[in-house]
């Protein structure tokens, strides 16, 4: 059966739910004040009669959470014509921009989000979402964030860039486009990563033989362990050697989520030269040298290497 289209709605930001006898439903629902019923029923997030299951419950405390990480540095941002400019890499379902448009740029009138996802199927789907919602500073491509970062139609320059958990390696290509937009701020929610523990797990009986640090990767799944966290510590000595400053929390409680580590960086110029040192010793160390020109392109040379 095929579906007839539904009229365009006004901007949900516009369309609150009416208060309910039972008193407030934002706050039944635990809500931001001002957040869109219609939104979130359209994001199947609420149910048709305005409920919560437990998986959607957790998915709106995750994304809420996370946007309240993202106000600030949105305020943060120096003024920009026409509003920031943020990038959603790996948006899936766009929960997080739709949520961020409604919360922050919608009622701003200004600034754009821009979703970057491979499945051309949930692009098309957000994109007729948005211009139902009338959220009209939103667009969607159907690109993989490493294409993303030289695609024409993108933007030369990004404020902010945010990743939550995108897949796999898609985290890394996300920081690979930031620093080529120049943006200002990321805010990444890491997923599982393969690429390291892979290679950990390539050199292990070497790496054995070398030395009894080895030891916390021997076991299959320490291997995945540390590779996961040595990606993540890799990942924000790379950013400070950039010139940002990284801060590493919590996303949610870990009933929420498993993946639930928030890295924040914000630009300030300020390129450590001692993160640099510290990332390709680790490199080192770990037996990684071959991500040194595929995922952590712009580090300078270390310090002891022979001019050109
Ligand atoms: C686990 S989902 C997360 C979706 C969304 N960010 C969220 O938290 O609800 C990961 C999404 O990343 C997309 N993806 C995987 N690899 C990608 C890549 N290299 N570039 C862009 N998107 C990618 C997948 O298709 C999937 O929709």
């Amino acid at each position: 059966m095929t579906r007839r289209p539904r009229p365009a709605a006004p901007a949900a930001h516009a369309a609150k739910a009416p208060p309910t006898a039972a008193g407030d439903l934002h706050a039944q629902l635990g809500l931001r004040p001002g957040q869109s019923i219609e939104l979130l029923k359209a994001l199947h997030i609420l149910t048709r009669d305005g409920r919560l299951n437990q998986d959607s419950r957790r998915k709106l405390k995750q994304v809420n959470h996370l946007v309240q990480f993202i106000e600030p540095v949105l305020a943060a941002l120096p003024p920009r014509e026409g509003g920031p400019l943020l990038a959603d890499h790996g948006a899936g379902k766009s929960y997080l921009g739709f949520m961020l448009y409604d919360l922050w740029f919608g009622p701003r009138g200004e600034g754009w989000v821009y979703g970057i996802e491979t499945r051309a199927e949930l692009v098309e789907r957000a994109q007729a979402l948005a211009a139902r919602l009338g959220f009209e500073r939103m667009r969607f491509l159907p690109l993989s964030a490493a294409d993303a970062a030289h695609d024409a139609a993108l933007p030369a320059r990004f404020d902010v860039v945010t990743a939550l958990h995108a897949c796999d390696t898609a985290t890394d290509d996300a920081i690979a486009f930031a620093l080529h937009k120049q943006a200002r701020a990321l805010v990444l929610v890491p997923c599982c990563q393969a690429e390291v523990a892979a290679s950990l797990r390539q050199h292990k009986a070497l790496q054995l033989a070398r030395t009894p640090l080895a030891e916390l990767w021997r076991h299959p799944l320490h291997t995945r362990e540390i590779g996961s966290q040595l990606t993540n510590v890799l990942r924000c000595l790379y950013l400070e050697s950039q010139g940002y400053a990284v801060t590493v929390t919590e996303l949610v409680g870990w009933e929420h989520s498993l993946k639930n580590e928030l890295i924040i960086a914000t630009w300030t110029g300020h390129k450590k030269r001692s993160a640099a040192q510290r990332l390709h010793a680790l490199l080192e160390q770990f037996g990684l040298q071959a991500l040194r020109a595929t995922r952590f392109a712009a580090l300078p040379p270390p310090a002891c290497d022979p001019p050109p």
